[in-house]
């Protein structure tokens, strides 16, 4: 087990930068995620780690030891690829002991090591089938069994579950995260799935075309984006965002006005006729009226809230948070029907959650109440976060 740590790594491919100023360090037996949209550089930065690929500039360690110029087979990484190849006229059991007859470990150790990696990973059953005996999810788990069992200094995954139906890769996932608990092997796991990134990780790395754009763990990430891009690429159904303009102490999206909190007013002292994008998440957006009642779980259902607008329609507020949107399209999910509604007179959209029991139909005009103690500012150029205040 070791640490790993990477500075200013950067990687070019003729003239195309894949990665750029990747810095950050992976202390001793984490598990970090590597997430983001696809071609992003996640599996560019795994591969560097692993040796299969050569940074243009910058330091990788494992461990204490500059490892730049070690080549992969003895960096005592295990990597599990996006495309996992396994020995064809191998069976179950004899890919999972490959590595370690490699290192000619003892047989009694490897029979035991391969039957606890297999009931790990429920493929007990499978342990003398051929890989074209087997279907694509328990192909995916001998791959993940085989670098399992090398127990090595450090395990890469790149989407290891991306086969698997999804059960299975629900079921699976929560294995690697039991296994991780057990074997505390330093882990790096690359995916696009934020459920995935938010489920497994101690600290998430958020990637962006090459670069990171945050990193920490899945809560302060959910609770604090550092830009829009971090804010609705995390989160499901993610962020809403609604581009505004600020006139007269308000913002106006696109002619309906949300009145600005103000600790919002006080912080931003924007220019009248600035553009900008606020971001608001759904579970912090509430149907306004009766017959149809607040949003889905109790803790959405603190009668606060109503008192609230009830003060702010008291004070002459009532347009503090509020905003009128109708209904596109209703997609029931049980405890929970999402709901996806549109601005009258505009392509804004905007995604709520509702209780299960909410009966709504398309068409179906709704009142909103957005609690703007959990609003986001974004600027509209750069995507930075301008509210709430980076040190914050
Ligand atoms: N051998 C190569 N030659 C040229 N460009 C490459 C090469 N490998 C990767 N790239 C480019 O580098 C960028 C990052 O690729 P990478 O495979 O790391 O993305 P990724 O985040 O793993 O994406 P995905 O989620 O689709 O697997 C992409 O723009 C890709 O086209
Ligand atoms: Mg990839």
């Amino acid at each position: 087990m070791a640490k790993v740590r990477l500075e200013d790594i950067k990687r070019r491919f003729n003239n195309v930068t894949a990665i750029e100023d990747i810095t950050f360090e992976i202390p001793d037996g984490e598990f970090w995620v590597l997430v983001g949209p696809s071609g992003c550089g996640k599996s560019t930065i795994l591969r560097t780690i692993a040796g299969l690929e050569t940074a243009t500039s910058g330091k990788l360690f494992i461990g204490e030891q500059l490892v730049n110029n070690v080549p992969a087979r003895q960096r005592d990484v295990a990597m599990v690829f996006q495309n996992y190849a396994l020995y064809p006229h191998m069976t179950v059991a004899q890919n999972i002991a490959f590595g370690l007859q490699m290192r000619k470990v003892d047989q009694r150790i490897i029979q035991e090591r391969v039957m606890s990696v297999a009931r790990s990973l429920s493929l007990e059953h499978l342990l003398d089938r051929k890989p074209k005996q087997l279907s694509g999810g328990q192909q995916q788990r001998v791959a993940l069994g085989r670098a399992i069992a090398r127990e090595p200094q450090v395990f890469l995954l790149d989407e290891p579950l991306s086969n698997l139906d999804a059960q299975l890769r629900d079921d699976t996932r929560a294995e690697l995260k039991q296994l991780h608990h057990q074997l505390g092997i330093t882990t790096i796991y690359v995916t696009h799935d934020q459920v995935e990134a938010m489920t497994l990780a101690d600290k998430i790395v958020v990637l962006n075309r090459g670069r990171i754009q945050q990193i920490g763990d899945p809560q302060s990430i959910y609770a604090r984006p550092a830009n829009e891009m971090v804010a609705t690429f995390l989160g499901s159904p993610p962020m809403n965002i609604l581009p505004a303009i600020y006139r007269n102490n308000a913002f106006d999206v696109n002619g309906h006005l949300l009145a600005i909190p103000p600790n919002v007013a006080q912080y931003l002292h924007l220019p009248q006729g600035q553009s900008v994008d606020l971001g608001i998440r759904p579970e912090n957006i509430y149907l306004n009226e009766p017959p149809f009642g607040f949003a889905s779980s109790p803790s959405r259902q603190e009668p606060r809230r109503g008192l609230d607008s009830q003060r702010h329609r008291e004070q002459g507020e009532e347009e503090l948070g509020e905003l009128v949107v109708d209904v596109k399209v209703v997609e029931p999910l049980g405890r929970e029907t999402l709901i996806r509604a549109g601005l009258p007179g505009s392509s804004v959209l905007v995604n709520v959650q509702v209780g299960g029991d909410v009966r709504l139909r398309p068409g179906d005009r709704l009142s909103l109440q957005l609690d703007l103690n959990h609003l986001f500012v974004f600027d509209t150029v750069t995507g930075d976060r301008l509210y709430p205040p980076m040190n914050n």
